[in-house]
């Protein structure tokens, strides 16, 4: 099978390819993998080394958005898995404009190149964020999109686009939407690599209003093996939810990471609240469970110890991007 993937130096990407790659999913056997990836900020080919030298690994720097660029590499390949995205809530406060163009412009993009060229499966990797926030209780496939940032407005504008080649043109696509994932090879701006790289460099760290916002986590590796079910078994303009089971507060989630780092809570400092903040995600995941037999198998205290334990290793990876988590760079 030849899959583009897009997006696949950045985390959960990357995590696809190397997965991949190294025989994580059998039933996918000799895959040819394509990645396509600008390497914008969050975005390094450091990610990718372990596959660097695969005889079924293409690497092509280039943005979504590039017309003639998608057009001559979506040819030939039998399925596109699409990561590519601004993905930082806290940037696309800043400025939207980079998340309208590369989330919904670049997915058009690909999407007319899938459908221009004839190729299969095309899974676009989306976010329970398009929801909006939810009081109690989970949400299902069939809610309607309400979301609050410019980052999950642009992703709920790519889903209905994604969707939308489905119904319009029968392009085969598959829409998952996942919870917050953690695991190694995460930037460190999002809240997990934030905090623990903080922490082990002796830092304080910020913590939103009240602490009281609620996230569920999924370990990346999990996220991967439902995609990969999406990819394989999904049903044609189906969503389907991706979720790790474990939610907490951000202030439960401080006080593991504190622990995990060994620091007290004189660490923590408290700042404003972030625009908009969503209070709740909650999704449902039994469709996937049901029609793809998808189960979390990674027990959140399990993955988070691995997950501090491989920054703590591995500062080598996340000290040089440091400079690039400033928000603006
Ligand atoms: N991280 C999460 O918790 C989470 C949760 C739900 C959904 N998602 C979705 O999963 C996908 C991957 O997220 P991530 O956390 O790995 O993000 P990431 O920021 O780590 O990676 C994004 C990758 O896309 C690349 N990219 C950005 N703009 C591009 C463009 N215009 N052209 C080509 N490449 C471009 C970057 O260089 C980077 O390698 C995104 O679509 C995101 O919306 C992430």
């Amino acid at each position: 099978m030849r899959i583009l993937v897009t997006g696949g130096a950045g985390f959960i990407g990357s995590n696809f390819v190397r997965n991949l790659l190294s025989g994580h999913y059998p039933k996918i056997p000799n895959p040819k993998v394509t990645v396509l990836d600008a390497l914008t900020y969050s975005g390094t080919l450091t990610n990718l080394r372990p596959v660097a030298d695969h005889p079924g690994f293409t690497f092509v720097q280039g943005d979504i958005r590039d017309v003639e660029l998608v057009d001559s590499v979506v040819p030939g390949q039998d399925a596109v898995v699409h990561f590519a995205a601004e993905s930082h809530v806290d940037r696309s406060i800043h400025g939207a404009l980079p998340f309208v163009t590369t989330n919904v412009t670049g997915t058009a993009v690909l999407l007319d190149a899938a459908r221009a060229h004839g190729t299969g499966r095309f899974v676009h990797v989306s976010t329970d964020e398009v929801y909006g926030s939810i009081p109690t209780g989970s949400w299902r496939e069939d809610q309607p999109l309400a979301p609050n940032s410019p980052y999950a407005a642009s992703k709920a504008g790519s889903d209905l686009l994604a969707l939308s080649y489905h119904r319009t043109h029968g392009l085969d696509v598959v829409v998952t939407r996942c919870s917050n994932n953690y695991g190694p090879h995460q930037f460190p701006e999002k809240v997990i690599p934030l905090f623990v790289t903080r922490l082990l460099a002796g830092q304080d760290v910020p913590l939103y209003g009240d602490g009281g916002n609620v996230r569920d986590w999924l370990h990346v590796d999990d996220h991967c093996a439902g995609i990969e079910l999406a990819l394989r078994g999904g049903r044609a303009g189906q969503v389907y939810h991706i979720g790790g089971g474990t939610e907490l507060t951000n202030r439960e989630l401080t006080g593991l990471l504190l622990g995990a780092c060994g620091a007290g809570w004189e660490r923590v400092r408290a700042v404003e609240d972030r625009k908009g903040h969503d209070r709740r995600y909650s999704l449902a995941i039994g469709k996937i469970q049901e029609e793809l037999g998808y189960r979390p198998s990674i027990p959140f205290a399990q993955g988070l110890a691995a997950t501090v334990d491989w920054y703590r290793d591995n500062a080598s990876w996340w000290e040089p991007l440091l400079d690039r988590a400033a928000l603006g760079v």
